[in-house]
């Protein structure tokens, strides 16, 4: 069994259309710890060994979040800041997190198309997402290809909600039972509508 941590960070819950309810489902899965950063700390105020304790009773880290200006919202770099020490993260005696796995879990408001070489951002969204990945090496974690909800905006109307949220709750049930091909998913560009490639049917890993 792994233990799975899911830290979900939208500054506005009550108007997510995508973010709260896959957050939702996150926490109805039986193995995950499912933690809401802006509710825990609404002033900022990071609890560090708290958070470090936590990270180390986890196997896999996924932030969750929707993609903001290229990256997260403000309060998952103010933890990064805080928790991911030198000493602990990284750093010659640094080793708390070598070989945890990491993902994004996250949204856009842009289509698909927005997230390739041709369209608007002429880049993939793996690419983008560089920051986190470069993190997560440095830590000696496991960078999987992100899991994303593209064009969140018409999510809702276009009922692409409700199936997103089956495909994160196999995504999330299969990790902890160990049935998710980890070393397949760091190779790829990106989880989504291709998920169940990842998902092992026989022997867990
Ligand atoms: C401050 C802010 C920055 C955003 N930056 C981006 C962005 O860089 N790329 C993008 O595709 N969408 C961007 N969006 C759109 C959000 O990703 C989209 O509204 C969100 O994924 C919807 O999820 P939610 O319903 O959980 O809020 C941004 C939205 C806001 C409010």
């Amino acid at each position: 069994m792994a233990r799975v941590l899911v830290l979900f960070a939208h500054p506005r819950p009550d108007r997510s259309e995508v973010n709260f309810p896959l957050f939702e489902t996150a926490k109805s899965v039986e193995g995950v710890t499912a933690v809401d950063l802006y509710a825990e700390y609404p002033d900022f105020d990071i609890d560090i060994d708290g958070e470090q304790a936590r990270l180390v009773s986890h196997d896999i880290i996924i932030f969750q979040h929707p993609f903001y200006w290229y990256s997260a919202p403000a309060i998952m770099k103010e933890w990064q800041d805080l928790v991911l020490e030198h000493g602990f993260a990284y750093g010659l005696h640094g080793h708390a997190l070598n070989g945890k796995t990491f993902l994004n879990v996250i949204s856009t408001g842009a289509k698909p198309n927005a997230y390739s070489k041709d369209g608007m951002n002429h880049s993939d969204i793996r690419s983008l997402l560089a920051p986190f990945e470069k993190t997560a090496d440095l830590c000696g974690m496991r960078f999987l290809a992100p899991f994303v909800m593209f064009g969140a905006g018409r999510a809702l109307e276009d009922n692409r909600l409700d199936v997103h949220r089956n495909a994160y709750d196999d995504l999330l049930k299969a990790m902890v039972a160990d049935r998710f091909d980890l070393k397949k998913a760091a190779q790829a560009a990106v989880l989504t509508d291709v998920l169940d490639d990842f998902i092992l049917k026989g022997e867990a890993v």
